[in-house]
């Protein structure tokens, strides 16, 4: 199995004051290529600063923390930042589309930034996913929906093997909401590891796994 992200012990403590607030503790986690995981469970448990590490947005904390089967303790920063611009995608709650560029244009921002990327993909990707009528919209004349979506395909740009969303639903009806579970689960098919936090059970039962944040520590929900 393509292991993409192996977790072994994972501890976090946040420091208030004079206090030590152990968010997660003695974790473990896994998933693989073209997986799709969901991560459940109450505000505050830690489900995002789960994802920060993984995403190499935070690196405090102790235990074994591997990544496309690298040892993060051994990567440097820069070889770290090339891995996040090439390998991981986000996704979060609000959206981050920059208002004066078109869709297109947004989709296109992680390829210019990594540099020499293939052109043309933004495209083939809003074609792939059924939204290329708002490729020249600006992001004030399409719906929070597409918005969203848009954001996400901006996160696949760079055929990332992993992509991370957290809560990319939270501020979505139903039917938007369905239409961004059906663009993560396309993207898994497609080979991308997805790993997901929900508040919403629907959304969350679209994964191949559902896992529950309790305790600092990953129980298993429900396996399909
Ligand atoms: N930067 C921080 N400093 C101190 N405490 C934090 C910080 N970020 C999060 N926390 C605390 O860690 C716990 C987990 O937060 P978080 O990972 O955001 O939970 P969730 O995403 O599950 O709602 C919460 O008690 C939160 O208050
Ligand atoms: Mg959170």
């Amino acid at each position: 199995m393509d292991k993409i992200v192996e977790i072994s012990g994972l501890s976090k403590a946040y420091t208030q004051g004079h206090e030590q607030i152990l968010v997660l503790e003695g974790l473990d986690f896994h998933i693989s290529k073209g997986e799709f995981v969901s991560i459940v469970g109450p505000s505050g448990s830690g489900k995002s600063t789960f994802l920060n590490i993984i995403g190499l947005l935070d690196d405090v904390y102790s235990g074994e923390v591997r990544l496309f089967g690298k040892r993060l303790e051994d990567l440097d920063e820069a070889r770290k930042a090339v891995l996040r611009l090439k390998n991981i995608g986000f996704v979060f709650q609000f959206d981050s589309l920059l208002p004066e560029f078109t869709v297109l244009e947004n989709i296109e921002m992680p390829a210019r930034v990594l540099g020499g990327a293939k052109a043309g993909r933004g495209l083939e990707l809003l074609r792939r996913f059924g939204l290329e009528d708002i490729a020249k919209k600006f992001p004030m004349e399409i719906s929070g929906g597409e918005k969203q979506r848009a954001a996400l395909l901006r996160a696949l740009r760079n055929a990332p093997a992993l992509l991370i969303a957290d809560e990319p639903t939270g501020n979505l009806d139903r039917h938007n909401s369905g239409a961004v579970m059906d663009d993560l689960r396309r993207a898994a098919d497609g080979g991308t590891a997805v790993l997901m936090v929900t508040h919403n059970e629907e959304a969350a039962r679209r994964a191949d796994r559902i896992l529950k944040m309790a305790g600092g520590k990953l129980f298993k929900e429900g396996t399909k």
